[in-house]
């Protein structure tokens, strides 16, 4: 069966996200943070462990009663104490999802969970079949996909969809696939599943390779129609996909992909804000979409053109996914015409051209000497350029 036109985004920064080292946060700063996500209109939510501990227990909870237009999700293991502290956690939750997971690649099943294969299929139908009888919408995960057996990988999908998983969800756990082998894995498991069109594909890709927004992409186009993602690229280790360069690209690629998000590109910026300040994990200035220089032009030639039309050097605006605009940074590599249109933006205005190439010859001086020339540099030096003519 072809996959439907809707990619579902599942955003983790309230569960995975917080497991980057160093940003816990607060009962009162999950829900802030959810209320972001849900004006973001992501489709689900994840909010917590709430097994882990009677904080994330809490937190869940209150997600959970906060939230309506997003489906609000809890993890478990697939352990009968942790899929009912779930179910208990989301019990006012107006759409709610457990995700109950278990490791299927060798490595963990031998030296983790010191289970059989047959014992790790056993234990993932046991915990589907429970979680259903708790809550309407279950999400099974094979830990560390990636890494996992393709057949056994497609028996314990088969038998996580017969007990009633209606989300299937593929992590590269310790971030080891490429893009063209993840993609692949995920083609190969809908073709090779036979009860694979009962469910959702979703993949959960992490970022020790910096490759996670890639797989995800490729599985997007293999036919998954949900991407596990974070705010930022939090996560555990690397981090995880990031969400506003999933969502960007699926939205700014349409002619590579045959879907789209419901997600309103908007909120990104000021969500990421948010994220950043609660967590003091500040983005850097270079990041995809939300770091400060991902709108800004320095040099002449970016300069010139984006002034002359915007799509010379951006290929997507500023303003759709939440800046206030596009910036010009003037610096060294600057040229007249952008040095020209910041004066007119400041209503500074010139008497003559001589006057022009003077205070644009001192502003070159200054910028050889400076990383940025702010507004306050430029006065100066226009009024300096006026005396000495
Ligand atoms: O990375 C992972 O495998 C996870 C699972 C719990 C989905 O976070
Ligand atoms: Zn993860």
């Amino acid at each position: 069966m072809g996959a439907s036109d809707h990619l579902y985004i599942f955003d983790t920064t309230l569960r995975d996200g917080e497991q980057s080292p160093g940003a816990s946060m607060t009962r009162e700063e999950k829900v802030r943070i959810a209320k972001g996500l849900e004006r973001m209109r992501v489709d689900v939510l994840e909010a917590g462990f709430p097994a882990a501990s009677t904080g994330d227990f809490e937190s869940v909870r209150a997600v959970a009663e906060a939230i309506k237009e997003s489906r609000v999700c809890a993890l478990a293991r697939a352990r009968d104490p942790d899929i009912h502290a779930a179910g208990e956690a989301l019990a006012q939750a107006e759409a709610g999802r457990i995700h109950t997971f278990i490791a299927t690649s060798p490595i963990h099943m031998q030296n983790k969970l010191h289970m059989t294969p047959d014992q790790v299929v056993d234990a993932a139908v046991h915990a589907v079949s429970l979680a259903r009888q708790l809550c309407d919408d279950v999400e099974f995960s094979p830990e560390d996909a990636g890494r996992s057996e393709h057949d056994f990988l497609c028996r314990i999908i088969e038998a996580a969809i017969d007990a009633g998983a209606r989300t299937i969800n593929i992590p590269d756990t310790v971030g080891y696939n490429l893009p063209e082998q993840f993609g692949g894995l995920i083609r190969t498991l809908r073709e090779r599943i036979p009860n694979s069109d009962k469910a959702v594909f979703s993949v959960h890709c992490h970022n020790d390779l910096g490759v996670a927004v890639a797989n995800s992409l490729a599985a997007v186009q293999a036919g998954a129609r949900q991407v596990e993602c974070t705010i930022n690229g939090l996560g555990e280790r690397a981090g995880n996909a990031a969400l506003e360069e999933v969502v960007m690209a699926v939205k700014t690629r349409q002619d590579v992909f045959s879907c789209s998000t419901r997600i309103n590109a908007r909120e990104i910026v000021p969500t990421s804000k948010l994220v950043a300040n609660i967590t003091g994990f500040h983005v850097q200035p270079n990041k995809a979409i939300v770091g400060v220089n991902a709108f800004a032009h320095e040099s002449g030639i970016h300069q010139d053109g984006v002034l002359k039309h915007r799509e010379t050097y951006e290929i997507m605006r500023a303003e759709d996914v939440g800046w206030h605009t596009n910036r010009m940074v003037l610096g060294k590599h600057s040229g007249r015409n952008a040095f020209r249109s910041r004066l007119e933006e400041l209503d500074i205005h010139l008497d003559s051209e001589e006057q022009l190439n003077e205070a644009f010859a001192r502003f070159k001086t200054l910028a050889d000497k400076k990383h940025e020339i702010f507004d306050e540099d430029l006065q100066a030096l226009v009024t300096e350029a006026g005396a000495a003519l």
